[in-house]
């Protein structure tokens, strides 16, 4: 039986992490076999190409390097964690995936969707998500709330009109019937609960859950 792989998108700080950190719990806790992992990361090779692309001290990387850097991560982590996965009927939850390259380096640094698509059709040899929820969450709200928190990395330090750009992006890819849109404004109990609702079908049809 293939497994099912549901991505997690949404803007720096809206919460996405903590709330794949409950659907984990949730499922583990019925008895389904999880992996959870991230991008850009999740394997070595993937990590290490993590540090380069979010570290704040590189002042002049190119868009395309961007771009083809996060493809290169997903590629391996694609090969190394994610088909191995699904392949063995696993349920992989992941935190971003292919739809942050189309926000970020699609319409955040303009380099366009269908060529940023382009590169990644190539990178993730046809393991897109079977779904894809997405945290519906103001990048102003979410700055917010991260202000506290850390210290910005090399994509977070980038100005409110960037993280506009890409907001708007995810709005507009989310009316792909792939795209679950969550509204993520609330606790992230009750956030939980909404995810948990909007995904049961999914998950009772593909014999996960009953
Ligand atoms: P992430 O680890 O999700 O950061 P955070 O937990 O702070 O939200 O992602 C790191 C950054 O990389 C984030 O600012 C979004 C960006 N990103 C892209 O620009 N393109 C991509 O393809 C991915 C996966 C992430």
């Amino acid at each position: 039986m293939a497994g099912l792989f549901i991505a997690f998108e949404g803007a720096d700080g809206c919460g996405k992490s903590t709330q794949l950190r409950f659907m984990a719990e949730f499922l583990r806790e019925q008895g389904v076999d999880v992996v959870s992992t991230r991008e850009p990361g999740g394997c070595p090779v993937s990590e290490r190409i993590r540090d380069i692309v979010l570290d704040r001290d590189i002042e002049d990387m190119s868009a395309q390097t961007e771009a083809l850097l996060y493809a290169a991560a997903r590629a391996q982590h694609v090969y190394e964690i994610i088909k191995p996965a699904v392949d063995a009927g696993r349920v992989v939850l992941c935190d971003r995936f292919m739809y942050s390259s189309l926000a970020y380096q699609g319409y955040g640094r303009q380099l366009g969707v269908d060529e940023v698509r382009a590169i990644n059709e190539f990178a993730i040899m046809g393991y897109m998500p079977d779904i894809t929820v997405f945290m519906n969450f103001s990048p102003e709200r979410a700055f917010g709330r991260m202000n506290e928190l850390k210290e910005y990395d090399r994509i977070e330090k980038e100005d409110m009109s960037f993280h506009e750009r890409v907001f708007e992006g995810f709005q507009k890819l989310a009316k792909s019937p792939d795209i679950l849109a969550i509204d993520a404004n609330g606790t992230k109990f009750e956030t939980h609960e909404v995810i948990k609702r909007a995904l049961m079908p999914t998950f009772k049809q593909a014999g996960i859950l009953d």
